[in-house]
């Protein structure tokens, strides 16, 4: 409970607050995560090798985005839960999020005040870079395909394992994060870089930093408030109701 007053302390007093998103935000619309405990997370189901990496796309291309579809159809028949909703709820706020979901954007918040890390299920792009890229329909996902400009395959706009962030997208989250005066960090187990790496940026530049999760984090947390609960529980009550 004192966690949770000073984390509501540091929200209402900042004026450029940032949220930084992991799985646990969607795991309440029915999401997977990737490292949870439970048997749902995909880390502990699937062999990221084979199906979020080029060696992967290259050995298995059927395998690869027969998983993407699959996981395209969970996001079509999933909802914003209160966080996303309560979230994008707030004027002045910037999300830097490392989910590759639309639920924040769903849940009404401004797409150019999204910050997608590491891509989108929404778009796939040629896997040459010649520079083609679609927006697909969620409901009706499309298999392996060719480009219509140089017929290498298409795929995901995700970024998978060993490939660089996007520059621009990246600069931007580095900017927003250096001028922040308070990161709230949501549902990540803060493990993947450079993504991660922005929390400690945060801090050394001296914002607060509230971190909200169902598990322990491994971080500084006496430094940092922490608030142990589900997201679409904690993140309501840290913006709207008053705690008893
Ligand atoms: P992880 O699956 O690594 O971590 C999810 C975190 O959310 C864990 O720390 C959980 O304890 C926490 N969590 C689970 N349910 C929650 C809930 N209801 N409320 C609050 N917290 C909850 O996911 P990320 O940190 O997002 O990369 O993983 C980072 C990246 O690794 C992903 O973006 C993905 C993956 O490989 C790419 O796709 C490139």
């Amino acid at each position: 409970m004192r966690q949770l007053q000073a984390a509501r302390r540091l929200i209402d007093s900042a004026s450029r607050p940032v949220s930084f998103s992991g799985a646990g935000l969607s795991a309440e619309s029915g999401i997977a995560t990737f490292r949870g405990h439970d048997d749902d997370a995909l880390w502990n189901q699937y062999d990221p090798t084979q199906l979020a990496s080029q060696q992967g796309f290259s050995e298995n291309p059927e395998l690869v985005i027969e998983w993407y579809k699959a996981r395209r159809r969970t996001l079509h028949a999933a909802s914003p839960n209160a966080a996303h909703k309560t979230l994008s709820q707030q004027n002045n706020w910037i999300h830097i999020t490392q989910n590759v979901d639309n639920l924040l954007e769903s849940a009404g918040a401004d797409p150019n005040d999204v910050l997608h890390l590491h891509g989108s299920l929404l778009r796939d792009h040629c896997n040459a870079n010649c520079g083609f890229t679609e927006i697909i329909s969620l409901a009706d996902p499309p298999d392996l395909r060719q480009c219509p400009k140089c017929h290498a395959a298409l795929r995901p706009s995700v970024i998978w394992f060993g490939e660089p962030l996007d520059d621009e997208v990246f600069n931007l989250a580095v900017s927003h994060v250096m001028a922040c005066d308070l990161l709230l960090v949501i549902g990540t187990s803060a493990q993947v870089y450079p993504a991660a790496g922005l929390i400690e940026l945060a801090d050394q530049h001296d914002a607060s930093v509230v971190l909200i999760n169902t598990e322990s984090v491994k971080l500084d947390s006496e430094r940092y408030a922490f608030v142990q609960g589900k997201a679409s529980e904690v993140v309501p009550l840290l913006f709207n109701s008053e705690p008893s």
